[in-house]
């Protein structure tokens, strides 16, 4: 028996309702803050990643598939979106459109984790980037997007965590004090860390392991590192975000795991579980796009897990409306009955009536039966004799009253009814 692959999950029909809910909120926040929408390939160059998430970063030594396709160029399932919507903007001159262009995306997202609630190997994001701007109201539009977003869904029990990590002129020095801290610390460290130190000191910050939170917890911050502009541009961003209204919290261990940030970094997560459950995450990326061959061009953007989500409303309760379904049945009892009932179908959902026919040679007894599970509000029933006169029965599924109809006024009476 074939199974879905480890770490996928398939999303059967009880759970789109789920899905529904929040591409409506995300279509809604997204036309507010004037995103548009971009699709892009569910591969692509792998060097792609490799040049803007980094070597060196999980999830391109760790978790990204990668493959040789029969022309023998390598590919990478996307591990995340923002350096897709880059290359694009690159590849098809997008610089030449007013700036920032703001672009958002759904998609699904590759990534070899290990699979447990809320962390899978395929997942979807939904993520936007605004391409082209450094000013840091920038920075307190996107944040305040992705806060109003959680918010319209019914998200409140979260928190805004906040970091600045510097640009390539102040982060030197930055690396270098937690390189000089870390280093008295060797001993104690998880191999994990041991082994990022050399490579990536910025990731020690955010090891989960209990032994490694007390010395993160004391290293240097960032924010003590930062040089003029860098400082002035987060200074900004707080007194914007507080003009908001926006609550956030300062949090000199946030780092992200992708190497393209600068600046502004942030997270949305659950108060109770904290990081280990993050909603949505994202920050400045001011040098990815001229690092992957475009002009300097400053940019930031959000990317949130569907799934997180999800697990996240049915954490705070929130109930998202159902699917309407179809609420007219059309029983059949017998040959001559059946041509009637196939024309029938098509011409009632032609005006718009939903219908669904039971295929078969069923007993009305239990065509009822199914037109009751499904929840339909009337069965439509044709035998013999309806066929005869051109008539058809209806029952209300509630009172079981019936009445006897003209086929010709059908579509006008169920319209009526079903109202
Ligand atoms: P990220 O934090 O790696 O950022 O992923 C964004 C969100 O995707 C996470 O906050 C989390 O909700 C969800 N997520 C990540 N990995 C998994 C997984 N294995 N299973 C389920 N959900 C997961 C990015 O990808 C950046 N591109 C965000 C960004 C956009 N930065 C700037 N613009």
């Amino acid at each position: 028996m074939y199974q879905a692959p480890r770490g996928t999950v398939d999303i059967l029909p009880e759970e789109q309702p789920y899905w529904r809910y929040i591409d409506e909120k995300l279509a809604r926040i997204c036309q507010l803050y004037g995103y548009e929408r971009i699709d892009f390939p569910a591969f692509e160059d792998a060097g792609l990643f490799r040049r803007s998430v980094g070597e060196g970063t999980d999830v391109v030594d760790k978790e990204m598939y990668t493959f040789a396709d029969r022309g023998g160029n390598l590919l990478a399932l996307i591990p995340e979106g923002t350096a897709s919507v880059c290359r694009a903007y690159i590849e098809h001159g997008l610089r030449n459109l007013p700036q920032p262009v703001k672009l958002y995306y759904v998609t699904s997202v590759f990534r070899y984790d290990r699979p447990q609630a809320g962390r899978y190997r395929q997942h979807h994001q939904f993520g936007y980037e605004a391409i082209g701007d450094g000013d840091p109201a920038l920075d307190a539009e996107v944040i305040d997007m992705g806060w109003q977003f959680f918010q319209s869904l019914g998200l409140t029990r979260l928190s805004m965590q906040l970091n600045s990590i510097g640009c390539k002129a102040c982060r030197p020095d930055y690396l270098a004090a937690l390189k000089g801290y870390y280093s008295g610390h060797v001993d104690e460290l998880c191999p994990d860390c041991k082994s990022r130190l050399g490579r990536n000191p910025l990731r020690l910050l955010d090891c989960k392991k209990p032994s490694c939170q007390a010395i993160a917890d004391a290293a240097p911050k960032s924010t003590d590192y930062l040089c003029a502009d860098c400082a002035n541009h987060f200074s900004q961003l707080q007194r914007y975000l507080s003009l908001l209204g926006l609550p956030f919290t300062l949090n000199h261990r946030l780092v992200r795991g992708l190497d393209y940030y600068t600046r502004t970094v942030f997270e949305i997560q659950p108060e109770l579980e904290g990081a280990q459950s993050t909603v949505g995450g994202g920050g400045r990326y001011d040098d990815l796009i001229e690092g992957l061959g475009g002009k300097s061009t400053p940019a930031i953007g959000l990317a949130a897990g569907m799934e997180r989500i999800i697990l996240n409303l049915k954490r705070h309760g929130v109930v998202v409306p159902s699917l309407p379904k179809p609420r007219v049945f059309l029983a059949c009892l017998g040959a001559p009955a059946r041509d009637e009932t196939i024309k029938l179908a098509s011409q009632l959902r032609r005006v718009g009536i939903e219908v669904i026919q039971s295929p078969g040679n069923k007993s009305l007894k239990s065509q009822l039966r199914q037109a009751d599970a499904m929840g339909a509000h009337q069965t439509v029933i044709i035998g013999d004799r309806e066929v005869e006169t051109g008539t058809a029965i209806l029952r209300d599924m509630t009172s079981a009253e019936q009445q006897t109809v003209p086929i010709i006024r059908l579509a006008e009476v169920l319209c009526q009814t079903i109202k």
